[in-house]
Order: structure tokens, then C-alpha cells, then sequence
């Protein structure tokens, strides 16, 4: 048997400096605009992934409860309909749920790969060390960078089965999910299977709560982007100006998460020679945390040419998991 060592890697997609040039790139546009955003991918820094992590624990938190029935529920069901010679799993995180994924594969003696990419080298350093101890017959392959422009640089190592967990589809703009799907669509050869977890549009106080919890870790999750953009740019943010918000948009049937600066800020980037100013009150958007009906998902897949060949719900019906593959692919 090898090592627990030998049997992860990480690489690096993408241009060593592309991660921060992004940064750097959206961060100028973000905080200068009319309009003030920043890209929710900025939130998972080391800490950051380890608040999410302790999100996914909070009472009103459901997302990770009710995929992670579903998954134990029909994770056999799931690999025995594909088979995969490799696991890939988009945005992987600490990989908590995809240990159901791996010991179905390993119970159904399907492939020994395990790829994951994500834009925090915390969650798969902590995902590869976790997942090479538990699972002695695997081998993890940890891919750091932006699931939204290098996926194509993931080698292919035999059949397919490509997850995308958590609802973090919802994570992605209505506007930006065409091409995503589109990419997740060119991974896929026939005999692939793409699974995706997608959060359901339910009453407005469930979603409030959980985007809003009582013990304040979602607004430390949505803090930390500030923190983040301070370490990483020289910068002078106060954090304390600001106020977690979280609110439904009514006509995307989005949750929405904001900073709100709570005083007139002043604040200097200076790895980017960059001065910040906001108003008292005015806000910037970190997060999109889109809801989905299933025919509206099963559309958008539909659009790139992915058909639905499963959809399964937890018994409280808050969560959708969705199996599909190239409509082009044989029904058998
Ligand atoms: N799949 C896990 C984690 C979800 S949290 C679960 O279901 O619980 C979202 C994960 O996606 C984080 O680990 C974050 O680092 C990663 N992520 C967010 N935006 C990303 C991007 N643009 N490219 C790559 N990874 C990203
Ligand atoms: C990772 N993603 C699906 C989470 C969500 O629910 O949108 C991130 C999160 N933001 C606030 N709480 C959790």
C-alpha cells in the first residue's frame, strides 16, 4: 500500500498568477463601480473555508443536512449508474459528503481516482489529507484554481462522473450559468454522469435564517471577504463599518448577501493604489445564493445538452439532487 503522501497531489490550473491578477482585476472593477460587488470566491481563504465548514453545522443550515440524506440514500443507485473510473468533484471543499460518493465507488469496484479542484488550497490540503487516510486504495488529485475559466485543464483519466455539491451552482449568476454548464458540458464524453446539487425555492423566513443564524457565522463567513481583500492588498478596510444583510430577490428568487457600510469609509488598497470610498448605508454584494425549481433546472441543463436521467429529493423536499448525461448519450 503507498503512502498517504504519495497518494495526493496538488497542482496548480491556470497561470501561477492568475488567481491574483483576477483578484486584483475584480476587486478594482468591484469597489469602484456605481453598484459595489465582489466575487463570492474571495470568501474562502483558510478561515473562510473553515466558517463554511461551520456553517454547514448550524441548526438552520439545512443545504448540507438534506443533500447529505440523499446522498446516503442513493449513492449506490448514483455510481451504479455510471460506474466512474474517476471521481471529479467542482468546488470540493473539505469533501465531507463525497465520502458517501467514494464508498459506493469502492463497495461497486469502480475507479480509484479522486479529483478535486477548488480555489482554496486549505480545503484540498485538509480534503487530500482526510480522504488518503480513509480511503487507503485512493489517490487524490487536488487541481487549485477557478472552476469558472480552467476546468478544461483538468486531465481525463477514463469515465467520468463529474459533482458539482452544496448548491453552489446557486453561487453562480443566472447570467453566468449558461457557460458554466456549457463547460461541465465539454468535460463529458457518452458514457459520463454530472450530478448537481441544487438548493429548492421555499419560504422566505427558512432561507432568511439560514443565510442570517443566530449564533452570527454567516456574518462572519461574509466579513471575511473584507479581511481577505485587507491581506491580500495592503489594505485598510474597517471591518467593524459594515453590517451582514441578507435578502430575497423577489424576481430572480435569489437570496442575496450584502456588506452594508454602516459609517462613511474611507480606505486605502495599497498593493493596488487603490482609495475606497462608500457612502454611509450604500453596500457591496458578496454573494448570490440562487434557488431552483426542477423544471428550471432541468431547462438549463436541457440547453446544453445534458438530460436529466435522475432527480431525487430529501423527504422534506428543500433539496434536489440531479443525475445527468449528454442527451446525445444511449438511455441504456
Ligand atoms: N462542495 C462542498 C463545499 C461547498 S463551499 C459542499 O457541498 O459542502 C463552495 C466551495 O467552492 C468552496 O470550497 C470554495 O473554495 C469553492 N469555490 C468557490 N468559488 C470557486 C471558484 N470560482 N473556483 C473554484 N472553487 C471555488
Ligand atoms: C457554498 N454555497 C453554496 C453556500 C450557499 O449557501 O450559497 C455559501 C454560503 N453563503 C452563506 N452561507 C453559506
Amino acid at each position: 500500500m503507498t503512502k498517504e503522501t504519495e497518494r495526493f497531489t496538488l497542482t496548480r490550473i491556470g497561470h501561477p498568477h492568475d488567481l491574483r491578477d483576477q483578484m486584483i482585476k475584480d476587486v478594482r472593477s468591484g469597489l469602484t463601480a456605481e453598484a459595489k460587488s465582489l466575487p463570492s470566491m474571495y470568501f474562502y481563504d483558510d478561515h473562510g473555508s473553515a466558517l463554511f465548514e461551520e456553517i454547514t453545522q448550524l441548526p438552520e443550515y439545512y443545504l448540507t443536512r438534506a443533500e447529505t440524506e440523499i446522498l446516503d440514500t442513493y449513492a449506490d443507485e448514483i455510481i451504479a449508474a455510471v460506474h466512474p473510473d474517476e471521481l471529479v468533484e467542482i468546488g470540493a471543499g473539505y469533501a465531507r459528503k463525497t465520502c458517501l460518493l467514494l464508498t459506493a465507488i469502492h463497495e461497486r469496484e469502480a475507479g480509484n481516482v479522486y479529483v478535486a479542484i477548488d480555489v482554496s488550497e486549505a480545503a484540498l490540503q485538509h480534503a487530500g489529507a482526510n480522504l488518503t487516510r480513509t480511503y487507503p486504495w485512493l489517490h487524490v488529485r487536488g487541481y487549485l484554481g477557478d472552476f469558472g475559466s480552467d476546468l478544461d485543464a483538468v486531465p481525463r483519466r477514463g469515465r467520468r462522473l463529474v459533482a458539482f455539491l452544496g448548491s453552489t451552482i446557486g453561487n453562480l449568476t443566472p447570467r453566468q450559468r449558461p457557460g458554466f454548464f456549457r463547460a461541465i458540458a465539454s468535460m463529458l464524453d457518452e458514457e459520463d454522469g454530472f450530478l448537481l446539487g441544487v438548493d429548492l425555492i421555499k419560504e422566505e423566513a427558512v432561507l432568511r435564517a439560514a443565510y442570517d443564524d443566530s449564533a452570527g457565522v454567516s456574518a462572519a463567513f461574509n466579513k471575511n471577504i473584507l479581511t481577505v481583500i485587507n491581506r491580500e492588498l495592503d489594505g485598510t478596510i474597517d471591518i467593524h463599518a459594515f453590517d451582514h444583510e441578507t435578502r430575497l430577490n423577489p424576481e430572480s428568487g435569489c437570496m442575496e448577501q450584502r456588506l452594508r457600510a454602516n459609517r462613511e469609509i474611507h480606505a486605502r488598497l495599497a498593493a493596488i493604489d487603490l482609495d475606497v470610498h462608500l457612502d454611509a448605508g450604500e453596500s457591496i454584494h458578496t454573494e448570490w445564493s440562487c434557488k431552483f425549481t426542477r423544471e428550471q433546472i432541468e431547462t438549463e441543463l436541457g440547453a446544453v445538452g445534458l438530460r436529466t436521467t435522475s432527480w431525487w429529493t430529501d423527504s422534506e423536499n428543500r433539496f434536489g439532487l440531479v443525475l445527468a448525461k449528454l442527451s446525445s448519450a444511449s438511455s441504456a
